[in-house]
């Protein structure tokens, strides 16, 4: 459905995410992890591409996000990088590539930059990355943060359960979002949070605050596009909003194409040369 609105052919960057916030506009991410789809997700005017490390499991099928690569992840992220005009393109550093090490995340991060053409990088975690985000930041790659539900740090957590329900938990991650604020993070997603807590944190920090499952008194959203489209099925959290049914879709032309060919009807005298 058209909204009507025109194609904004403004290019984003952390500059303009800033004034959305400061002006109260809300900003949209979603993840892709290919050429044809950035293509259609750009064109659409999303404001930021994520190449998420969940490509780890939507396009690999891994459990968990922890065995995608730097290398496969600065493949995904050229791939997205070839197809857009206007988004901001932000890439996961993958678990392994930046941890314990503000040498290693800085290496990585100009591997991601140089090799992919991408915008800025994205971590997991609050003070124990405070070194990496400066260091990265120090070579001028703008760095998006992530609190809450980190997904690379699953067998810590042992499940997947909304984060940060308790005080001090809650308390730790106000004081993190703060930090990494002051460190010079341009951004910062919070995922699977009390809608209250995420609320109190975008209220608290000048710079955007993208939710997933945090509600809607944030500065913007973000979803696996995997997800959001329905190709995923059997994922469905609270927090999800499904916009189509691809799986469905795709299977039933897929149908349809295995019947037309088994039966002869497919290709036709005016498709063939
Ligand atoms: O990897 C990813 O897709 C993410 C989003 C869930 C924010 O980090």
């Amino acid at each position: 459905m058209s909204t009507g609105k025109k194609y904004n052919p403004k290019r984003i960057t952390t500059h303009v995410l800033q004034e959305m916030k400061n002006k109260g506009e809300k900003i949209s991410m979603l993840t892709a992890y290919d050429y044809s789809m950035a293509k259609i997700v750009d064109a659409a005017g999303i404001d930021i591409i994520l190449v998420g490390d969940s490509a780890s499991n939507v396009m690999a099928g891994h459990e968990t996000t922890l065995p995608i690569t730097l290398d496969q992840m600065i493949y995904h992220a050229s791939s997205v990088v070839r197809a857009i005009n206007r988004s901001l393109v932000v890439v996961d550093l993958p678990f392994g590539a930046y941890q314990g090490n503000s040498k290693e995340a800085l290496t990585s991060s100009i591997r991601i930059m140089k090799e992919s053409g991408a915008h800025a990088v994205k971590m997991e975690g609050g003070s124990e990355i405070l070194e990496s985000v400066e260091r990265i930041l120090s070579a001028g790659i703008p760095v998006m943060g992530h609190l809450g539900l980190t997904p690379q740090s699953i067998y810590k957590f042992g499940t997947y359960v909304v984060r940060a329900k308790e005080e001090e938990e809650a308390n730790m991650l106000i004081k993190d979002a703060k930090a990494l604020e002051k460190s010079g993070c341009f951004a910062i997603v919070l995922e699977k949070i009390p809608a209250k807590l995420a609320e109190l944190v975008a209220k608290s920090v000048s710079i955007p605050i993208i939710g997933i499952g945090a509600g809607g008194k944030v500065d913007g959203q973000v979803l696996v596009i995997h997800d959001m489209l329905g190709i995923t099925q059997e994922f469905s959290p609270r927090f999800l909003r499904r916009y189509n049914d691809l799986y469905d879709s795709i299977k039933g032309s897929v149908l349809n194409y295995i019947n037309d060919v088994k039966s002869g009807d497919f290709p036709n005298e005016k498709e063939q040369y």
